[in-house]
């Protein structure tokens, strides 16, 4: 006997990064690794969680699903999780989207988007219109396509030769304008560049894809509604599908069910997955309008959209999002929602008067601190020493480069979320 494959972790240098801490079970924020420690977790493992680890309602549907019937072929089939499913969304998403495709995580939600809204463009006789628009700092997922419409960053740097060209637009980054620019000039310049550039390649152009409101993964860069507001009112003018990629935002993050309604935007398509199965297991949806999915609907056989993966439809993750959904309905979800971002403002507002705070940002169940660094961005020398600062104390946050970000699953406690942000004011106070 071999010794046993080793283990490669996600985002993970093996040279460099500590080793992986075992955990042995997890239950509402807390993980318990072994040896009797426990740890909260501050960011929802990579912002899948929302009503706590182990959640029992979610655990006993899964169980129930599994012991029925587990998975079916999706093409040629359905079930009654995934029309469930269909039904429950119904009741929150905008009635102007009316069809629902399954995949398997956030980067082929999108994946699924981008290739949809192609296709709808050559479906419907206009195949020049195949580029696509998408924001400087955003983030999509790490597939090839998800890749292609994300920003330049170290994710992928080795990875140009594979990445298709998109028209990019600056980010409303307003931390981050130009100096002597006030945020609301910058905030329209960025407005302007997009009016013009859509303006310019409207022939050209299929769709603009963005993170409504929050770019994660950029640094949780949050900006004004306005720029949502405006890209949605360019993309109707110029007949550019809108993409909102709600992967991180959706399912209550930013104190509405959907990033797109605290603005009032309707998308023509909606990625959706992390937390859509309140973290239990791996689903992507992408919604759309029926006028997107009219183009597919034809006598020709090549007007079919030729995309599907093996777990379409999975019916152990439709029980597990119809179990989250119905927490949504009958638990004080939104009222948790609203006291974590009670305590994020308090807290964020005192974090501010340490020096080596930037910025601090907040909507809904997100904070984040951007501290003052030379090295600003992902690579930041400040982010080992800081995750490895909050596990001492028994908190797992995940800096992004120089931005600390908190973003719990929304049954933490108000003492819980205080102790995650006396740690980080420690962090802040002692390190730099
Ligand atoms: C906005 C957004 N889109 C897409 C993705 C990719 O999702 P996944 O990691 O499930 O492929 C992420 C992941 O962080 C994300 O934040």
């Amino acid at each position: 006997m071999g010794s046993p494959l080793r283990l490669w972790h996600p985002f993970t240098n093996s040279a460099l990064d500590p080793a992986p801490i075992p955990i042995e079970r997890a239950e509402g924020v807390w993980l318990y690794p072994k040896g009797g420690r426990r740890i909260i977790d501050a960011i929802s493992s990579w912002w899948v969680n929302l009503h706590g680890h182990a959640n029992p309602r979610i655990a006993t549907a899964v169980a129930e699903q599994a012991r029925k019937m587990e998975h079916v072929i999706f093409a040629g089939f359905t079930h009654e999780s995934a029309e469930r499913l269909a039904e429950g969304l119904r009741e929150w998403v905008s009635p102007r989207l009316t069809h629902l495709f399954f995949s398997d995580d956030g980067s082929t939600a999108v994946e699924v988007a981008l290739k949809i809204a192609v296709q709808h463009f050559s479906n419907a006789g206009r195949p020049e219109k195949k580029e696509i628009v998408a924001l400087e700092h955003g983030y999509h997922g790490d597939t090839a396509g998800a890749m292609s419409v994300s920003d330049d960053s170290p994710f992928t740097d080795a990875f140009r030769s594979m990445r298709f060209p998109v028209h990019r637009v600056p980010s409303p980054y307003t931390y981050r304008r130009p100096a002597g620019t006030a945020p609301e000039e910058f905030l329209e310049d960025c407005i302007r560049q997009l009016a013009s550039l859509l303006e310019e390649k409207s022939e050209s152009v299929s769709c603009l894809i963005l993170e409504p409101l929050v770019q994660a993964a950029g640094g949780m860069i949050v900006y004004p509604a306005e720029y949502l507001q405006k890209a949605r009112e360019l993309c109707a003018k110029h007949d550019v599908l809108l993409i909102a990629d709600e992967v991180l935002t959706g399912f209550g993050r930013t104190g509405k069910m959907f990033a797109c309604d605290l603005a009032g935007a309707v998308p023509d398509l909606m990625c959706l997955s992390k937390g859509i199965t309140g973290g239990f297991l791996p689903m992507g949806v992408t919604l759309c309008t029926d006028r997107v999915e009219a183009a597919f609907r034809s006598e020709n056989r090549m007007h079919t959209f030729y995309h599907g993966h093996s777990y379409t439809g999975n019916a152990l993750a439709c029980a597990a999002a119809n179990a989250s959904l119905q927490i949504f309905e009958e638990e004080p979800v939104f009222e948790r929602i609203a006291a974590i971002s009670k305590i994020n403002g308090e807290r964020l507002r005192e974090v501010e008067k340490f020096s080596v705070v930037g910025e601090t940002r907040q909507i809904g169940t997100i904070g984040a601190i951007e501290l003052r660094a030379d090295d600003a961005g992902y690579l930041s020398a400040m982010r080992p020493k800081l995750y490895q600062f909050f596990l001492e104390r028994g908190v797992l946050l995940r800096p992004l480069g120089n931005v600390i970000y908190v973003l719990p699953p929304y049954v933490i406690s108000g003492d819980e979320l205080h102790q995650v942000y006396d740690v980080i004011e420690e962090a802040v106070e002692t390190l730099f």
